[in-house]
């Protein structure tokens, strides 16, 4: 796999993204350190996205230091827990994460959910400014934001949010989120790109993922000699989407970078399109209020 074949998005404020990065979501610290080493070092990653949350933040910091990858090569993403939203509990959670990482700065840092209280997501988001003014994050966004949040930003006036990363999958392929994030140049990012890793859902409203093991998508595999995985993550890169698929084996993690020798043709994306059913794995936004303070 070379590096070069995975290509970059330029985000709003003029720094680019690799369209494809290794997402780290429930990988314990050690087995993380790992998998982002061979990732970087023998798969040809360079973009890794972990969260405060993950609790796997010094193991990402771990196997970029022994990839022997240059740092100023590969993109990191982090991302602000619930419980650190506000000015002063966000810089001081955005220093806590950087100890962890072990890094001077990340390329972006994202607020991890809205939670239900405007007031406060606003003075977290002065805070997130405040942090890419001193160039210790080059880009800062928001996960988890349905148009309405977003607009709670456009109607501020300042930054926008780089991107807006999100549950999406052929499952839930939040149309009209990415109709609100393209109108202000908003890249969107899919979390759970292969329909998660939890087996029965972890929502309120979730279901199990039964994307890995569904006809259509074995079928379309079969006729391109590829996976269902490479399928689905081929079907976010068509999309113009940035994916971030997690696996902690290695096999799985170099098969999700090898999908730049195919592509979907329209009879195959008209099909994938037929998948969508509404149905998540995660909260949805409104329902997430986990860890919020008080
Ligand atoms: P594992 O880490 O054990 O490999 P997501 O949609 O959040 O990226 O979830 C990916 C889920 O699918 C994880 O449970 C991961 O498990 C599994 N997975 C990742 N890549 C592959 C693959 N190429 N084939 C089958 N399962 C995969």
């Amino acid at each position: 796999m070379s590096t070069q074949q995975v290509p970059t998005i330029t985000l709003n404020n003029g720094t680019t993204i690799p369209q494809l990065g290794l997402g780290v979501w429930q990988a314990e610290d050690d087995e993380t350190e790992a998998i982002v080493r061979y990732a970087l070092a023998d798969a040809g990653y360079r973009h890794i996205d972990t969260a405060a949350a993950y609790g796997n933040e010094a193991g990402v910091g771990r196997g970029i230091a022994s990839s022997g990858v240059p740092r100023e090569d590969i993109f990191v993403t982090t991302k602000l827990w619930n419980a650190d939203q506000g000015f002063d509990p966000a810089l001081r959670a955005f220093d806590t994460s950087l100890d962890k990482l072990g890094l001077d700065y990340v390329d972006l840092y994202l607020i991890h959910w809205p939670l239900q209280n405007n007031e406060r997501l606003l003075r977290t988001w002065d805070a997130l400014e405040k942090i890419a003014e001193s160039g210790r994050a080059k880009a800062i966004g928001v996960c988890n934001f349905e148009p309405q949040h977003l607009q709670v930003l456009v109607d501020r006036g300042g930054s926008l949010p780089a991107v807006d990363q999100v549950e999406l999958h052929p499952n839930l392929p939040q149309q009209a989120i990415r109709a609100a994030a393209a109108e202000h140049g908003i890249a969107v990012e899919s979390w759970s790109p292969l329909g998660g890793t939890s087996g029965s859902g972890w929502g309120r409203h979730s279901k199990p993922n039964t994307l890995l093991t569904d006809p259509v998508l074995q079928s379309i595999g079969e006729r391109h000699g590829k996976s269902v995985a490479q399928v689905i993550i081929r079907w976010h890169l068509q999309n113009a989407l940035i994916v971030i698929p997690k696996s902690v084996h290695e096999e799985r993690v170099a098969q999700n970078i090898d999908v730049f020798d195919f592509e979907l043709s329209a009879t195959d994306l008209a099909e994938i399109a037929k998948l969508d059913d509404g149905s998540r794995v995660g909260f949805h936004p409104d329902e997430m209020n986990l860890g919020a303070p008080e």
